[in-house]
């Protein structure tokens, strides 16, 4: 029997892709042993980002070396558990009404655990108890190792439990050295928390400061997850760009990395602008597993806005930085992040923001409509860009970035790609499998189920701004 504990939603509502989101999600699947069978069980929701989907996997973890075991069916589960979002006010209203929807599980048995986990339960995980009666426990993002003594405080009758502590040093080491993901794919975060400040931003609140595991620890971790099967990892940190180990910074870990045997890809994400370092581009050209791919959100065009936001570059720098990487790094596509409506933007800022996305000529765009979030700095401004000029003016950054992103794609037509074969394609295409690209543009393309998990080179034929088409070569 198939387990598959981990259920995920996308945390972008705007965009047709995640946010920050690389690849297929690696859904891990784990069958349930003989001695497994009749141990308690647990079901994990998760929302976000891929931090939190890593996060849900450390959760199941913690879980398994306490004696549960994962289902795949939120009904079949002795422990229901929900990791959120709070980076925008819809992410978290979705998770409210995901909350109320639970409450009929517990109607029917009462004996079932609910928890609330992650970036929401951090912000406000005491209205959270307070509002849903049916929610025993609530855990922040560094309170993952406390569950299993809630669990038992819970069982013996002590109530809602709650742990909200933000720990600077918390890295869950040795948890991730007992995390099985099991998958062709991997995420491994060499960083959490965030140090920035950017006015809109709920993360380094919920989230704390920044703090990274060392090289030869995540080194280990990417060999044993080679000898298990992965041939792609996606390091993760917010900034993942500000990694350091004592002296050594992210180019050397990007270089360690790429040295172990058996490991194919090598990808990341996020990066800062601020911390584009020449050294990075170098280990990306340098090491033939890192994948010429670069996620670098931008936020917006206007200098003015830029300043406003906190996030210390200005149009011109954002620009000399790209150029700098793809003069380093031959084939370099670009990703980023754009948010529309922030307060004050005016149709001139606006202007910039799509001025930019022209000049850098994007791979992809991920946007966002500007969200308060309580206790940021941007709380303190009005959000008084109204919320149709807010769809406006996304609507205005989609239909931009597809023709852009056409163009770009239709310049793969007639070229050979080395693909990564990760699935079977939905019916409605007539090619069965899929596979991404070093620059991880998904290719649909026939052959035999046998290719799935190997690396093929497949001749591009169509395009579509999405995705590519072709033939295996
Ligand atoms: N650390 C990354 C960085 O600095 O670029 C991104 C982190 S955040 C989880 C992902 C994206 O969400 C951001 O790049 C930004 O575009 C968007 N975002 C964050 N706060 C937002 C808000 N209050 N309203 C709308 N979008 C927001
Ligand atoms: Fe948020 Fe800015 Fe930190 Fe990114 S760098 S997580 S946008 S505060
Ligand atoms: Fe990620 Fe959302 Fe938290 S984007 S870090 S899960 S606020």
């Amino acid at each position: 029997m198939h387990q598959n504990p981990f259920q995920v939603l996308h945390p972008s509502e705007e965009t047709s892709g995640g946010c920050s989101s690389t690849g297929t999600l690696p859904l891990p699947s784990r069958t349930l042993s003989a001695a497994q069978e009749g141990l308690k069980k647990y079901f994990i929701q998760t929302y976000g980002c891929q931090m939190n989907l890593y996060d849900s996997e450390l959760v199941g973890s913690i879980l398994m070396q306490s004696g549960y075991a994962p289902t795949n069916s939120v009904h079949d589960a002795d422990l229901v558990l929900i990791n959120t979002c709070a980076v925008r006010e819809n992410a978290e209203q979705r998770v409210y009404g995901r909350i109320g929807e639970l409450k009929s599980l517990k109607t029917e048995n009462p004996d079932k655990v609910m928890g609330v986990l992650g970036c929401m339960a951090q912000r406000i995980g005491d209205d959270i108890l307070d509002r849903a009666a049916h929610v025993d426990l609530v855990a922040g993002p560094d309170s993952y190792r406390r569950l299993p003594e809630m669990l038992a405080r819970i069982e013996s009758g002590e109530g809602q439990q709650y742990a909200m502590t933000l720990d600077n040093v918390e890295s869950y080491s040795e948890v991730a050295e007992t995390r099985s993901p099991g998958g062709l794919k991997a995420w491994l975060a060499v960083q959490r928390g965030c140090n920035y400040a950017c006015t809109y931003c709920i993360v380094p609140y919920v989230r704390g400061r920044e703090r990274y595991r060392p090289i030869p620890e995540v080194v280990k971790e990417v060999e044993r997850l080679v000898a298990t099967g992965t041939k792609e990892i996606t390091l993760l940190g917010q900034t993942i760009n500000a990694y350091r180990d004592g002296e050594q910074r992210f180019d050397a870990l990007l270089r360690a990395c790429n040295e172990v045997d058996g490991l194919e890809r090598i990808r990341y994400t996020t990066s800062h602008p601020l911390k584009m370092r020449t050294g990075m581009f170098e280990a990306m050209a340098d090491c033939e597993h890192v994948c010429e791919f670069l996620h670098l959100p931008f936020q917006s065009g206007s200098n003015r806005i830029l300043m406003h936001m906190r996030r210390g570059y200005s149009y011109e720098e954002y620009i000399i930085k790209i150029a700098e990487a793809r003069s380093i790094v031959p084939g370099l596509a670009v990703a980023t992040d754009v948010i529309v409506g922030y307060p004050t933007e005016t149709e001139e800022d606006f202007q910039r923001t799509l001025d930019l996305i022209e000049e850098v000529d994007f791979d992809m765009v991920y946007n966002f409509m500007f969200s308060v979030r309580p206790g940021t700095p941007a709380e303190e401004f009005e959000d008084d860009v109204p919320i149709e000029v807010k769809k406006e003016r996304l609507q205005r950054v989609i239909s931009l970035s597809k023709t852009l992103a056409q163009k770009k794609n239709n310049g793969y037509i007639g070229t050979t790609q080395e693909v990564m074969v990760d699935g079977i394609a939905e019916k409605k295409w007539d090619r069965r499998l899929i596979g991404r690209t070093r620059t991880n543009k998904p290719v649909h393309f026939d052959g035999d189920e046998s290719l799935l998990e190997e690396i093929v080179h497949v001749r591009v034929t169509e395009a579509g701004p999405h995705s590519l088409l072709g033939d295996l070569v």
